[in-house]
């Protein structure tokens, strides 16, 4: 294998992971995936060797463990990786901080930790739109300023973008890119890999896809009181084929040497802002149903609106959002209808 063109992906099983991987090796790079599947399945790997129609290279391997994690950097040559392991419910990280801090953070800097000792270069770091908080304009730039976070999980978000920032300052050869997500929704248009949530879903897509299925009575919508055009929160929900493609695109960037400094930030979005009532609509219709719901009371913590602006994103990356909405509300509802065995 080629190290310039292997990469290794943490939390490759995932919802983000997955369909990274499959972009990765349709972009021809050899992937080395890990994950410990605390909040994904082993399924999802067969989804993506059937996809890609070959195997993947696997490692059942928990990146807090650092003896574990040295095994995978001696036994495989990569100057890339990107580390998606991490959790990721904003509630439960709330009521268990350090179960957030221990887990996302340890395992960060264990991968840094090897990263540093075997000398392998490049690093592309999960970051979310949540470290804009509740922005004073709209659409936020990569230079927005960062708000305070208003969760440990977003708090491990800012803190691994700082700590990134500082290694790449101090260590000769370190290159870091960080992908600041929007809101990620849909699935691989096979419909053989999506996002698996583990009990009651917390984000919008999956809490629609389960409620069309009938696992769920209805769809609360928290707050139609915002200072939006009809009332309900605007967000930016990015295909996650198209997500999946800028990692693609970040990769090629580190390691074609096109990085002007040694630590960059792209923000990940479509650039246009979609209603909460707008999106459900939009799903009733793609699908041709009709989805029970309700207004309820606002959700604490959700700012009312936020959006990104992909100009750096689209210029320097030469990524865009493609895939059209209606398309990928489509290939969520397809994806739930396979998971569910729904005809
Ligand atoms: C959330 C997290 C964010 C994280 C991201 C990961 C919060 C405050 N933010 O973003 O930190 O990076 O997930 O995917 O949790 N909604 C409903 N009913 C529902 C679920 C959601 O109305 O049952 C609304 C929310 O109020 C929000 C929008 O749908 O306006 C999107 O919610 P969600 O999918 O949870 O994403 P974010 O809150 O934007």
């Amino acid at each position: 294998m080629d190290s310039k063109k292997t990469v290794l992906v943490s939390g490759g099983a995932g919802y983000i992971g997955t369909h990274t991987t499959v972009a990765l090796i349709e972009a021809g790079y050899d992937v080395v995936v890990i994950d410990n599947f605390s909040n994904s399945e082993a399924s999802a790997l067969d989804g993506v060797e059937k996809i890609v129609g070959r195997k993947v290279v696997f490692g059942e391997i928990d990146t807090c463990d650092i003896k574990a994690l040295r095994g995978v950097f001696e036994r495989h040559a990569f100057d890339t990786v990107i580390h998606f392991a991490a959790y990721k419910a904003v509630g439960e990280s709330m009521d268990e901080p350090l179960k957030y801090y221990q887990n996302n953070l340890v395992s960060y800097m264990n991968v840094l930790e090897m990263m540093k000792e075997f000398k392998r270069p490049n690093v592309l770091f999960s970051s979310s739109a949540t470290v804009y908080g509740n922005a004073e304009e709209l659409p936020v730039t990569e230079e927005s300023p960062r708000q305070p976070a208003t969760s440990p999980y977003g708090n491990t978000k800012q803190i691994a973008e700082d700590i990134l920032r500082d290694c790449c300052a101090a260590y000769e050869g370190f290159r870091g890119i960080a992908l600041r997500y929007f809101n990620p929704i849909g699935a691989h248009p096979s419909a053989l890999i999506g996002e698996l949530p583990s009990g009651v879903p917390n984000n919008l897509v999956p809490f629609i896809t389960q409620t069309a299925a009938g696992i769920r009575q209805s769809l609360s919508i928290f707050g139609n009181d915002y200072n939006t055009p009809d009332g309900t929160c605007l967000r930016d929900y990015i295909d996650i084929n198209d997500l999946a493609r800028a990692h693609v695109a970040a990769v090629d960037r580190m390691t074609d040497g096109r990085m002007q400094t040694r630590y960059e930030i792209f923000n990940v979005g479509t650039g246009r802002p979609v209603s909460v009532l707008e999106l459900v609509t939009r799903f009733e219709k793609a699908n041709g149903l009709k989805l029970p719901y309700r207004f309820a009371e606002r959700r604490s913590g959700d700012v009312p609106a936020v959006w990104a602006d992909t100009a750096r994103a689209n210029k320097e990356l030469g990524w865009k959002a493609e895939r059209d909405l209606d398309d990928t509300l489509r290939s969520a509802w397809e994806w739930e209808k396979h998971i569910r065995h729904i005809q």
